[in-house]
C-alpha cells in the first residue's frame, strides 16, 4: 500500500471517530466519549502500592516464624533456604554487617573488591521489599499470597539478614521499627552515575537529565548490515514465523532467497525506479546535491544516510526539501550504501 493511501485511510478513520464521538455521552475531560469511569472495586483492586511512608500499607501482621513456614514452602526452592542462591536472580540475602545496620549505610557496596549485591544490600525502604513481594513474588504466582503471608516473609527475609531478631512481628505499626535497622536506609541516591561513580573514584558524571530533543536530532537508527542473500532463507520463511500483531514483521526471505541481487550489482536500476535521478545526478546538482557530493560529506555514514532517504529532510544541503522516499529499509540500504562507500561500482 503506498504511504498517500494510508495517510489517506488513516485520515478517514480519524474523522469517523470524531464523529462517533461527538455523538457520544461526554464522560467529562479532554477525551469524551471513550470509555466509562472505572468502579471503585476496580480501583482497589490496582491500587495497592505500599510507600516509603507506609502509605498503602493494609492492615495485618506476621512473624519471622511464620515466616520461615511461607519462605521454605514458597521461595527457598528458587532463591536457597537462606535467600543465598544466585540461580534465578542475585542472591536476596547477604552482603551486610551488623555495622551496617547501625550506620544505615552498606560498606561493601563502595568497595570494588566485593562480589556482588544482595537485594538487602541494596534496600533502602522496607515498604518497597514488601509491596514488591505481594505484587510479584513467588514469581510462578505472584499475587496469591495473603497479606500476613507478606508480612511474615518479609519479616523473615530480613531476619535471615540479621536485621530482626528471631522473636520479631511484623505489622503495620512496627513497620517503621525495621526500617530503622534497615542497613543500607541512608544509601538511596539519585546522583549516581555509570561505572564507575565517583565513590570509585570514577569521573563519569549523573547521566538522569533526559531533555527531548525537537531540533538538529540524530536521524533515526537504521539498519547497517543484512544478511548475505545465500543465507536468508536458511532458517526458513521468516515471514511466516512471527506474530500477526504487533509492530515486528518478519521479512519474506523464501523468494528473495532466489531474486537477491549479487552484492556487486549496480544500485542504478533502484535509482531509476525510484525517481532519485529526476533529482539527483552522478556529479552535477540538480535539484538535489550530486551523489558525489553526498558521498563526500558522509563517508562511512550509511545509516544515517539510510535513515534520511526515508525519511526526507530539508536544511542540509539548502532551502529546496527532500521529500520521503517510499522505498523498502533493503533498498535505501544499499543505495546508503553504496553513496557511503563512495560509489564504487
Ligand atoms: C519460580 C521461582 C521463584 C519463586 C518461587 C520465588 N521467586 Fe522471588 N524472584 C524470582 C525471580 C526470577 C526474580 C527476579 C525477577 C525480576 O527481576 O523480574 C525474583 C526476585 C525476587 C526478589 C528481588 C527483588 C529485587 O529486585 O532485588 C525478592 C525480594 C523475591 N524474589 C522474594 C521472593 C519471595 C518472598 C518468594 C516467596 C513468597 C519468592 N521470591 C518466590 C523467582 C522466584
Ligand atoms: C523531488 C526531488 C528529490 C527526489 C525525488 C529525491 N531527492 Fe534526495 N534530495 C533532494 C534534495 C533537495 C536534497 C537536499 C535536502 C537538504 O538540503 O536537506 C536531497 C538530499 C539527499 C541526500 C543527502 C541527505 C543529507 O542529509 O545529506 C541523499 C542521500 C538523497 N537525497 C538520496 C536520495 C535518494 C536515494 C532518492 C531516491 C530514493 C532521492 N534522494 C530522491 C531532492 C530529491
Amino acid at each position: 500500500m503506498s504511504s498517500s493511501r494510508k495517510a489517506g485511510q488513516a485520515a478517514a478513520l480519524l474523522a469517523l471517530v470524531w464523529a462517533l464521538g461527538a455523538q457520544a455521552q461526554p464522560t467529562g475531560g479532554k477525551y469524551t466519549g471513550i470509555g466509562r469511569t472505572a468502579t471503585p472495586a476496580e480501583v482497589a483492586a490496582w491500587d495497592i502500592d505500599v510507600r516509603p511512608d507506609f502509605k498503602g500499607l493494609p492492615a495485618g501482621s506476621g512473624s519471622v516464624a511464620a515466616g520461615q513456614q511461607v519462605w521454605e514452602g514458597k521461595c527457598a526452592g528458587c532463591h536457597g533456604v537462606f535467600g543465598e542462591s544466585n540461580e534465578v536472580f542475585n542472591p536476596i540475602v547477604g552482603g551486610t554487617t551488623a555495622e551496617d545496620v547501625v550506620k544505615g549505610r552498606v560498606g561493601s557496596l563502595v568497595r570494588n573488591d566485593y562480589p556482588g549485591r544482595t537485594t538487602l544490600m541494596k534496600l533502602s525502604s522496607v515498604a518497597s521489599l514488601w509491596d514488591y513481594v505481594r505484587r510479584a513474588m513467588p514469581w510462578n504466582t505472584p499475587k496469591s499470597l495473603s497479606v500476613d503471608e507478606v508480612y511474615a516473609v518479609t519479616a523473615y527475609m530480613l531476619n535471615l539478614g540479621g536485621v530482626l531478631p528471631d522473636d520479631f512481628t511484623l505489622s503495620g505499626k512496627s513497620m517503621a521499627q525495621a526500617q530503622q535497622r534497615l542497613p543500607n536506609r541512608n544509601g538511596m541516591t539519585t546522583q549516581h552515575a555509570l561505572w564507575p561513580g565517583k565513590e570509585f573514584g570514577g569521573t563519569a558524571r549523573p547521566d538522569v537529565a533526559a531533555l527531548p530533543c525537537m531540533s538538529n536530532c540524530v536521524a533515526p537508527a537504521a539498519r547497517q548490515s543484512t544478511i548475505p542473500a545465500f543465507a536468508r532463507n536458511s532458517h526458513g520463511n521468516l515471514a511466516e514465523q512471527n506474530r500477526l500483531v504487533g509492530p515486528q514483521r518478519g521479512v519474506e526471505t523464501a523468494q528473495v532467497a532466489q531474486a537477491a541481487a549479487p552484492a556487486s550489482e549496480s544500485v542504478q536500476p533502484l535509482l531509476q525506479k525510484h525517481s532519485c535521478s529526476a533529482c539527483h545526478a552522478a556529479d552535477a546538482k540538480l535539484v538535489g546535491p550530486s551523489w558525489a557530493d553526498i558521498g563526500k560529506k558522509h563517508p562511512g555514514q550509511a545509516g544515517y544516510l539510510a535513515a534520511k532517504i526515508r525519511s526526507g529532510g530539508v536544511g542540509a544541503w539548502g532551502a529546496i526539501p527532500m521529500p520521503p522516499q517510499s522505498l523498502s529499509e533493503e533498498e535505501a540500504a544499499r543505495i546508503a550504501t553504496w553513496l557511503a562507500q563512495g560509489m564504487s561500482r
